[in-house]
C-alpha cells in the first residue's frame, strides 16, 4: 500500500521564544524542519506533505526539496491552520487519491529515528487501524489543584504519546470528517471515533522540541551525529 507522510510544521513556536516559526529555527546548520524531513525521507513514502506556516510555503518547499534529493516529485506543501488539528486537516486534503496509509508527524520531533517510522508502518501494514509510538512515563505523576496535591496516578498504566502516528487512510479521513471536538493528537480523534489504537515502542530521541531546553538537548544530540 502507498504511504503518505504528513509533516505538520505550522506551529508558531511561541514557547521556544526564538522569534521565528519553530520549524525554521536552526538546530545546527540545519533547521528543525530540515532535520525532521531528512528522517522522513528515510521511510518508504509515496508522498510527503509538508504543512507550513501560512506565508512560509516557499521556505518549507526549499527545505523539503533539499531533504528529498532525487525524490522531489514526492513533495507537496500546503499552508496550515490555527490549530494542529486544522493543520493536519489541511495535509489530509492534499493527499493523493492512491495513498492508503497515512503517517502524521510533528516536525518538532525532528530527531525521531527511522526505526520508529518502521515500527508504525509495520503495524499499519499488518492491518491495524491505527498505531502510535509510546514511551513509559518515568516521573511520578500527581493531580494538582492550585497549590494542593489532590491525588496520585498509577504511572504503570501511563505512557507518553509520540509521533509519527499511523493510520489506515480511510479511518483517519472519516475521523477528521466527523470530528466534533479538538484533540491534541490524531490517535485521540480516531479513538473517539471508536477505533482501537495499537502501541509500538517509541524512542527517547522522538522528544518534541518545545522549550529552549529542548532545543539545547537537540543541539547536543546533533553535535554528536550531524545529518
Ligand atoms: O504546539 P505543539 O507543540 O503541540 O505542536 C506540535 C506540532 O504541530 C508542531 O510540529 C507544530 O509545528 C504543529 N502545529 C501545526 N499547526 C498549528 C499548531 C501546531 O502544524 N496550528
Amino acid at each position: 500500500p502507498r504511504i503518505g507522510i504528513i509533516v505538520v510544521a505550522a506551529g508558531s513556536g511561541t514557547r521556544l521564544g526564538a522569534g521565528a516559526p519553530k520549524g525554521f529555527v536552526g538546530i545546527d546548520g540545519h533547521t528543525i524542519l530540515r532535520h525532521a524531513l531528512e528522517r522522513v525521507f528515510d521511510a518508504p513514502a509515496a508522498q510527503v506533505v509538508v504543512v507550513a506556516p501560512p506565508g512560509r510555503e516557499g521556505d518549507a518547499l526549499s527545505e523539503a526539496l533539499e531533504a528529498a534529493g532525487d525524490r522531489r516529485d514526492l513533495v507537496t506543501v500546503v499552508p496550515g491552520g490555527a490549530t494542529r488539528q486544522a493543520s493536519v486537516q489541511a495535509g489530509l486534503s492534499a493527499l493523493w487519491a492512491d495513498v492508503e496509509i497515512v503517517l502524521v508527524h510533528d516536525a518538532a520531533r525532528a530527531l525521531t529515528p527511522p526505526e520508529v517510522f518502521a515500527r508504525v508502518i509495520e503495524a499499519i501494514e499488518s492491518g491495524r487501524a491505527a498505531a502510535i509510538p509510546v514511551l513509559p512515563v518515568v516521573d511520578t505523576i500527581k493531580r494538582v489543584d492550585g497549590a494542593e496535591i489532590v491525588g496520585g496516578v498509577d504511572r504503570s498504566e501511563l505512557s507518553a504519546a509520540q509521533t509519527p502516528q499511523g493510520f489506515q487512510r480511510e479511518v483517519l479521513d472519516a475521523a477528521y470528517r466527523d470530528a466534533t471536538a479538538d484533540f491534541t493528537d490524531d490517535a485521540a480523534l480516531v479513538a473517539d471515533a471508536g477505533h482501537p489504537v495499537a502501541a509500538v515502542p517509541g524512542h527517547p530521541l522522538a522528544f518534541k522540541i518545545t522549550t529552549a531546553d529542548d532545543l539545547d538537548r537537540a543541539r547536543s544530540v546533533v553535535a554528536d551525529r550531524p545529518i
